[in-house]
Order: C-alpha cells, then sequence, then structure tokens
C-alpha cells in the first residue's frame, strides 16, 4: 500500500510506470490502490471489522481516481467501482451500531465518480464501451489509442450490468444502468441468428464479428455470467430469455459442451471445433450452471477439472483435451474455487471439501512465499512471477472460506447478495421489479397439498433454509406474514420445495 498490487517475491508494491510493462495486464493498474480497494469485502466477510474500518479510512483518504492513466473498462468496473460490494458491508455495519458508525455513504460517492469515469467509453454508435478510457481524460485524451481503437471482447463489453445497474439503483441516476443495458441489447442483437452463439471480439462501431470463435472461457465467460445474474438481481425476464427460454444456454449444450469438456467452435459453423484446448476461465462455467439449476454437466466438467489440476497441482492457462499442458503459466485464478464452493452448496457432498482442500494445500505448498502468494510461471516446473492479482485476495480467498466456513464463522448471510464476476457482494434487496414467479408460502402447491403456514417458516429452522438453498431458493423477506421466496435456480421444482417444508 498504496500501490495497487503485490510483487509477492521482490516484497515491492508494484506501481505502473516504475515497473517494466507488462502490456494488457497493467491495463488493471489505475494508481488507485486497486489491491485494497479490490479486498474490502474480503475482510468484512472474513470477520476482520476493525481491519475493514482502518482500510475504508485509508481508500478514502488516500486514493485519487483522477489520474492521467489509461485503465481497462472492463477491469475498473469490476474491481474498483466493485468496491460498491464494501458499501454494502458498512452499511449492513453501520446498521449493527457498533462499527463503521461515521461512513455517509462515501464508498458510493467514490463508485459513482468510478462510473462517471467509465461513462465517456460508451460514446460509440454502437453503445459497446471502447475497451480502455483514461480516468481523466476521457477517450479523447493525449493518449492516442484510446479513442482510436476498434474491437472489443465481448466480456468486455456485457460485464458491465450488475455493477452499473447497482450505482444506478443506489444513487437514483439511470444513466448508468441505461449504458449497460444499450450495451447487452447490442451484444444480443448481434448474436448469430441460426446458432444463437456470440463470437470473442467485436468492431464497437460496425458491430461485425472480429474473431469468430465461441466458447464459455475466455473473452465471453461473464457475458453470460451477467446475463444470468442481471436476472436475479434485477428480475427482468428479457435476460433470462436471452440466456436460457429462447437462445444461449441451449446453444452452449448443444454445441459447445462435450461433457466432461467445453470447446469452442465457429459461430458460423457451430459444428466445427475452434481449437482442440481448453482455458482456464471456463473453470467458472459449472458454478453459473449450478446457479441455473443445471448440475449433471457441472458435476462432470468440475470433475475433469480437477483431474487436470491433481495432474499439473494448478489449472494451466490452458490444456488439452488429453490434459497436457497448452499455457503453462497460473496466475492464482480463483474460477476453479468458485465452481467447487457452489458445487458444494449445491451437493452437500464432501468430495468438493476435498477439491477444496487440494486447492488449498497446493497454494500453500507451490505458491506461499514470505510476502504473499506468488503466480506460477510454469505449473511443470513450479517457478513463480513476481505477481499477485487483486483478485487472488478478492475472490480465492472468499471462495475457500465460504467452501469451509460453518454457518455460524460468516458474518452476515451471503443468500442476501449476489457475488458478481469479481465476487463482490451487490444484495438481492436491489431489485424494485417483483421477481417474475416468486413462491409465496400460503398458495396452495396443489395436488391436494395443504397450504403452507408462515408461521411454520418463521421458526427458522435453519435445517429447512439450508435444504432450500441447496435447491436455489432463498429467503428474501417477510411481508405481512407472508414469507417471500425467490429462486437463484431457474429449474427450482416447486414441488420438491413445498415437499422440503412441510
Ligand atoms: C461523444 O463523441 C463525440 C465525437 O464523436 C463528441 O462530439 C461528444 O462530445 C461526445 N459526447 C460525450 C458525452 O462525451
Ligand atoms: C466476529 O468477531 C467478533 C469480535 O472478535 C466476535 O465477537 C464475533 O463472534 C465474530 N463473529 C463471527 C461470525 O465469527
Amino acid at each position: 500500500y498504496p500501490a495497487d498490487e503485490l510483487m509477492p517475491l521482490t516484497c515491492r508494491g508494484r506501481v505502473r510506470g516504475l515497473e517494466p510493462s507488462r502490456g494488457d495486464v497493467d491495463d488493471a493498474l489505475g494508481k488507485f490502490s486497486l489491491t485494497l480497494i479490490d479486498t474490502l469485502d474480503t475482510l468484512v466477510l472474513l470477520n476482520k471489522t476493525t481491519e475493514f474500518e482502518a482500510a475504508v479510512r485509508k481508500v478514502l483518504s488516500d486514493v485519487r481516481l483522477d489520474n492521467d492513466i489509461v485503465v481497462s473498462v472492463f477491469e475498473t468496473n469490476i474491481r474498483v467501482l466493485g468496491s460498491l460490494g464494501g458499501h454494502s458491508m458498512a452499511v449492513m455495519l453501520k446498521g449493527g451500531g457498533q462499527h463503521m458508525q461515521w461512513y455517509q455513504d462515501e464508498l458510493l460517492h467514490m463508485a459513482k465518480d468510478v462510473g462517471l469515469r467509465l461513462l465517456p467509453a460508451f460514446n460509440t454508435s454502437s453503445g459497446l464501451p471502447y475497451p480502455r478510457v483514461n480516468l481523466k481524460h476521457g477517450v479523447r485524451g493525449p493518449e492516442t489509442r484510446t479513442g482510436t481503437e476498434t474491437d472489443t471482447c465481448t466480456a468486455c463489453a456485457g460485464t458491465m450490468i450488475l455493477e452499473f445497474a447497482a450505482l444506478s439503483r443506489f444513487t437514483g441516476d439511470p444513466v448508468f444502468e441505461a449504458h449497460a443495458r444499450r450495451a447487452l441489447d447490442f451484444l444480443w442483437e448481434k448474436r448469430q441468428r441460426n446458432s444463437n452463439l456470440v463470437g470473442t471480439t467485436i468492431n464497437i462501431h460496425s458491430g461485425e464479428w472480429v474473431r469468430r470463435d465461441s466458447g464459455v472461457g475466455a473473452g465471453i465467460d461473464s457475458y453470460y455470467e451477467y446475463l444470468l445474474k442481471a436476472y436475479i438481481l434485477l428480475g427482468d425476464d428479457q435476460f433470462l430469455q436471452r440466456f436460457n427460454t429462447v437462445s444461449h444456454y441451449a446453444s452452449i449444450m448443444k454445441y459447445i459442451s462435450q461433457p466432461p469438456l467445453l470447446l469452442d467452435v465457429h459461430i458460423h459453423k457451430p459444428l466445427l471445433p475452434a481449437r482442440t484446448w481448453m482455458d482456464s476461465l471456463l473453470a467458472f462455467f459449472p458454478g453459473l450452471q449450478v446457479l441455473k439449476g443445471d448440475i449433471r454437466p457441472a458435476i462432470e466438467t468440475h470433475e475433469m477439472l480437477y483431474q487436470v489440476t491433481k495432474k499439473h497441482n494448478f489449472l494451466p492457462e490452458a490444456f488439452t483435451t488429453d490434459f497436457r499442458v497448452h499455457w503453462a503459466q497460473h496466475p492464482l485464478r480463483p474460477e476453479f474455487a468458485e465452481s467447487t464452493y457452489f458445487l458444494y452448496k449445491a451437493t452437500g457432498d464432501p468430495y468438493y471439501l476435498e477439491a477444496g482442500r487440494t486447492i488449498l494445500d497446493n497454494l500453500n505448498r507451490f505458491a506461499r512465499v514470505p510476502c504473499g502468494f506468488a503466480a506460477m510461471k510454469d505449473v511443470r516446473t513450479g517457478s513463480h512471477e513476481d505477481r499477485m492479482d487483486s483478485f487472488f485476495l478478492a475472490e480465492m480467498f472468499k471462495y475457500l472460506f465460504l467452501l469451509f466456513a460453518d454457518v455460524d464463522e460468516v458474518p452476515f448471510d451471503v443468500e442476501d447478495y449476489i457475488f458478481t464476476t469479481e465476487a463482490h457482494f451487490l444484495p438481492l434487496s436491489l431489485s424494485t421489479a417483483a421477481h417474475s414467479s416468486p413462491i409465496t408460502l400460503n398458495t396452495t402447491p396443489g395436488m391436494g397439498r395443504p397450504p403452507l403456514r408462515a408461521q411454520d417458516f418463521m421458526a427458522n429452522n435453519p435445517e429447512h433454509l439450508e435444504l432450500l438453498r441447496r435447491m436455489g431458493v432463498s429467503l428474501i423477506h417477510l411481508k405481512d406474514g407472508r414469507v417471500q421466496l425467490v429462486q437463484h435456480a431457474t429449474q427450482v421444482n416447486t414441488d420438491h420445495v413445498f415437499v422440503c417444508l412441510q
């Protein structure tokens, strides 16, 4: 601190401009103490409340946003604007009456400042954002490359809606949500109409696909994630239809998913494989399938990823269909831990604790160094890189902690929040629209079953709640003596839910 990242081998902070450039990776570093901001809500989850309070004070007093520096719009959104997760935590703690009593929405104001600095990127005829923006000058600054860029990745343009909608709903200013929606609408329009798939890279001016390969990993991954999660957070059926009913998911399962493998295809010739290797980012996909309620293929793909992990200690950045290394580095990515956590929650199967144990042991054995955890330069030799990305603390720590924590060891109910792609917490209460199909307990489930009584539920039997959670349903609020449940998975069998409650 106050550097953006830790260099765990040399025990220094990484300050952009003072270290040799690493290319695009450095676009996450905006001289805004990235790692501390990205880690705020991790501190709360780990019950480090005093440390959280001190960290928020540091961020508010020291971090500047008007830096003359070009940053990635995508990374700045998910990692810095995602500090809204810290805002939610601050508000929650303040309500507890002990900590953060001085807090007056300062993190929210900061998030809005970030949002306003990202908005100029959306000034394109398509509405798709430029991939990079200068924090001080927007896209027309002295740096020539920002305003002249033509291409962006699908995930880069399609992973704004959760943070931007949260920002709009927290602040009452609709401009952010409107821009994120417009970009999503454009991507939807541009899907290949026969295969219903999207490409990996798109021209932000013409809307033409630049790279027409299609998978669920690098370049596309969180676009799909945000369609489903936008539905869950915002309750807008349109997002679910795009993800699920009409289109994308069915096409993924038809063309890309070859259980246990997930292999890229061409959007125009979806039966034609585009490559014979997989990238490590697709390891998030089983977790998304759990959220959707499609457990079986999630289990199969996760098992494949576990075998690759056991073979190489970590998931290599890319690996072949016969599990050989294709790209040997591993920057401590959290996606496999994320899927492991969601599968454990869905199944309760201790097998996933064993998988989590493998992740944890390998991190301690191979990546831990005196100053932190070092990225693997080559998983085959165990050599290190002087690099510890902020997502390691923001995501890996959260998912591993949650995997092993008992309910009474978690300081708040994570079921009240949705995880962003950077594992920040956004409160489900942000949804203003009623959920499309809320299940209320005083309705009759049919087939002669008696209506359920809300007071049975109010007894608050934790085992019932836990069972419901495993089914992808959670309790959202009590109103007029009625209990409302919200589906997190889209294929919830309501009969099972009622059986469970009874
Ligand atoms: C958008 O870009 C045009 C030029 O392409 C410029 O004239 C206009 O001021 C920009 N608007 C905003 C809000 O930045
Ligand atoms: C969090 O820490 C406080 C103070 O150390 C402790 O009293 C409390 O029980 C902890 N909560 C959890 C959920 O571990």
